[in-house]
């Protein structure tokens, strides 16, 4: 018989299918046996009644155990309780993998612990849920790329030089030289940008993080996206409207995982534009008046943000950042080159900064000044200033955290869950 999954279900009431997965979790009450099965593409309950079937296949039945790999029979119904709508009521049963006693139960696990099995994890429900709602932001961030005629342009992950800052650089060895592991693709997408006009890369990038937070990661995704002859204002309301555009089409499509999350949808419902924005002087005036331990000039730590967030229901933008505290890259105010041309977007919730970007330096000579005075090796950087020699321009860009993004899409707290193989400073396995 050919397979059918899960997911296929409803179209197939009344007929006799073929599901081919794992055991989920078994209930037995003497004659009969419900089989929660899954394939990876949902969850159905199967229903193993003694008299219906054979001596072999009830005599099988007694040497399930949960998360051996079965190949199951069985008659679709429709059954309004199920979380499917379906329930099989199973004809054939066949174990094709017994399972050792399997690890992780119903039971409470450590964090450690699950940590340690996450190739197993994966399996659980809340994980399920969770790597599915990853899988449709990413595909709603292209998405809603392509649809506005940008390239997919990817940028290297071995790289000769920092982009952020040399404090959290992962250095290999390459071939005698050393190399370092990308903190950002942002240096490859403004040459790109100045070839294809509208670029974005979308790639694993490294962060040697010694904070053990829960928002930080030593190997997360990150979308960036550069547009030429944008500004600052082009960068928000860009950002804007690809935030818009992927919580509506999570609400769309997840709202079963959402549901298995236990996610409150009208937090996400509301995400609609126009997004608040205040100047960064504004955030220090709001942080002093709420009397929080707060030095203007500094950047925001995580009570600073939680405390600027507080009250909004959406992201919140808060604009032109001092120089002195970002990046070399980016532009500063033409009447006040302490003001740099700077966003930060900080989600709603508590979860944080999920966006930065900047208009980018586009003069040669301050260019070249501001690499001096961040004390970055200038040899490394002439390919990159090149941008600036032929045919500079105004640009703009943004770096999206994909993890956190989902951190805040799913309301979970700690990132880890975030991405199926997490690397955190103590944490290099599975
Ligand atoms: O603000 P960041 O450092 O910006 C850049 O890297 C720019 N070059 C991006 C650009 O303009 N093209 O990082 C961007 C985002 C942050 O807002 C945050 O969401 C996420 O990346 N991020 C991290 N996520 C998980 N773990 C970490 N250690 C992260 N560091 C940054
Ligand atoms: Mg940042």
């Amino acid at each position: 018989m050919h397979q059918t999954y899960i997911s296929d279900i409803a179209a197939r009431e009344g007929e006799t299918v073929e599901i081919r997965g794992w055991l989920y979790n078994l209930r037995s009450g003497g004659k009969l046996k419900f089989l929660q099965v899954r394939d990876g593409t949902g969850m159905i309950q199967g229903v193993l009644s003694k008299k219906e079937v054979s001596e072999e296949v009830w005599t099988a039945a007694q040497e399930l155990t949960q998360e051996c790999s079965i190949i199951v029979q069985g008659q679709v119904n429709k059954d309004e309780r199920a979380p499917s709508g379906f329930e099989l009521w199973l004809k054939d049963l066949i174990i094709v993998g017994s399972a050792d006693e399997y690890p992780i139960t119903k039971k409470e696990h450590g964090d450690a612990f699950l940590l340690d099995h996450r190739h197993l994890w994966i399996r659980s429900r809340r994980q399920h849920a969770i790597l599915r709602i990853r899988h449709q932001v990413i595909k709603a961030m292209r998405d809603f790329f392509d649809d506005l005629g940008f390239i997919n342009l990817d940028a290297p992950i071995f790289t000769p030089n920092a982009s952020e800052g040399t404090s959290t650089l992962f250095e290999t060895d390459y071939f005698g030289d050393k190399a370092y592991l990308s903190q950002s693709g942002q240096l490859y997408m403004e040459p790109g940008c100045a070839a294809f006009g509208k670029v974005y890369c979308f790639g694993p990038t490294f962060r040697a993080e010694k904070s053990k937070t829960r928002k930080h990661l030593t190997e997360f995704w990150m979308l960036e996206p550069e547009v030429a002859y944008m500004d600052l204002r082009g960068c928000m309301e860009l950002g804007e409207d690809m935030l818009c555009f992927i919580i509506r089409r999570v609400l769309e499509r997840c709202k079963s995982e959402l549901n298995t999350l236990d996610r409150d949808i009208s937090k996400l419902e509301c995400i609609q534009k126009p997004f608040p924005r205040i100047h960064y002087k504004e955030a220090c005036e709001i942080l002093v008046d709420k009397g929080i331990d707060f030095t203007p000039g500094d950047d925001f730590g995580t009570p600073d943000e939680e405390a600027l967030v507080e009250g909004y229901d959406k992201p919140l933008l808060i604009h032109h950042f001092p120089a002195a505290i970002k990046a070399f890259y980016m532009k500063c105010e033409a009447n006040d080159p302490e003001t740099s041309l700077s966003v930060d977007f900080i989600a709603p919730e508590g979860f944080g900064e999920i966006i930065g970007g900047s208009q980018r330096e586009d003069n040669l000579d301050i260019l070249k000044q501001k690499i001096k005075s961040h004390d970055l090796p200038s040899e490394a950087f002439e390919w990159y200033l090149d941008v600036r020699r032929y045919g500079t321009f105004p640009h703009s860009g943004f770096g999206l955290g994909l993890e956190r993004t989902i951190a805040w899409i799913c309301g979970i707290r700690h990132i880890r869950e975030t991405i199926p193989y997490p690397r955190l400073m103590h944490r290099l396995k599975p």
